[in-house]
């Protein structure tokens, strides 16, 4: 049995106040069965009071990237160390708005997740293919590429991994893929890692998916077979529709 794994990407929205607000207004977290797990990632600065506001609740934290030395020289990033202090089990990792518009690359991608996996920070490995990609018919391709760095970095399965595939034509656009779209990439990621950390590893490995997911597309989605879970941006805001969501991971 895979987890299920619900997990919000509030970006850069929300400050202190409607943090605090949200987790007041997502107390209906503790109804979910047991089997699901609920992570937010937040900007860092939120964690500290989210930590507070959550605390013995079944939420967990996540930061929105980190950085792969432990210290050093890289001004405007974060290291593994400081995002564990203020509370984050977990971080995404190459996230397509990373990749979009601030350079960052599928080698850099995966220096983060095996850094991050190896402090015990669990990543969140984003993927996905653009709509040129896809009208190309190079989705498969262009997940083989991004995951090839990460392979040769990570011959061996690394624990606690987990990918979300995003196709990054669904991000924020309202233009979510199909169950079929979804299922088929998903089972081909879920290949791939078979391919190269064993059948034990990619049988147990949560791939998420990403992309316009709401309260009523959320329920199909999570119903396909190589679906554990969902990772979502502009819904994870609202607290009633992102429980809304969590609850469709029954
Ligand atoms: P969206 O974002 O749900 O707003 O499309 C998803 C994401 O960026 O992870």
């Amino acid at each position: 049995m895979r987890r299920k794994i619900i997990a919000g990407n509030w970006k850069m929205y929300k400050d202190m106040s409607a943090a605090s607000a949200f987790a007041q207004s997502f107390q209906g977290v503790k109804n979910l069965p047991v089997d699901i797990e609920v992570i937010i990632a937040a900007q860092s600065p939120l964690l500290p009071g989210l930590q507070k506001e959550f605390a013995g609740s079944r939420v967990k934290l996540a930061v929105q990237n980190i950085h792969w030395e432990k210290e050093g020289a890289f001004t405007g990033e974060l290291s593994i160390a400081l995002a564990q202090a203020i509370g984050a089990s977990f971080t995404l990792v190459g996230h397509s708005e990373r990749r979009q518009f601030f350079g960052e690359t599928k080698e850099t991608a995966a220096k983060r997740a095996v850094a991050a996996a190896a402090a015990g920070l669990a990543p969140i490995f984003c993927i996905g293919e653009s709509r040129q990609e896809r009208e190309a018919q190079q989705t498969e391709s262009v997940l083989r590429a991004q995951c090839a760095p990460l392979f040769a970095l990570a011959p061996t399965p690394i624990p606690n991994f987990i990918v979300a595939y995003e196709p990054v034509w669904a991000i924020g656009t309202g233009l979510t893929a199909t169950t079929a779209q979804a299922q088929e990439a998903q089972a081909f990621v879920r290949e791939l890692f078979q391919q190269n950390w064993g059948s034990a590893a990619a049988s147990l490995l949560p791939i998420l998916y990403g992309g316009s997911v709401k309260p009523d597309n959320a329920p199909q989605l999570m119903a396909c077979a190589d679906v554990d879970g969902v990772l979502v941006g502009g819904a994870s805001l609202d607290p009633a529709g992102f429980l809304a969501i969590a609850a469709a991971a029954k």
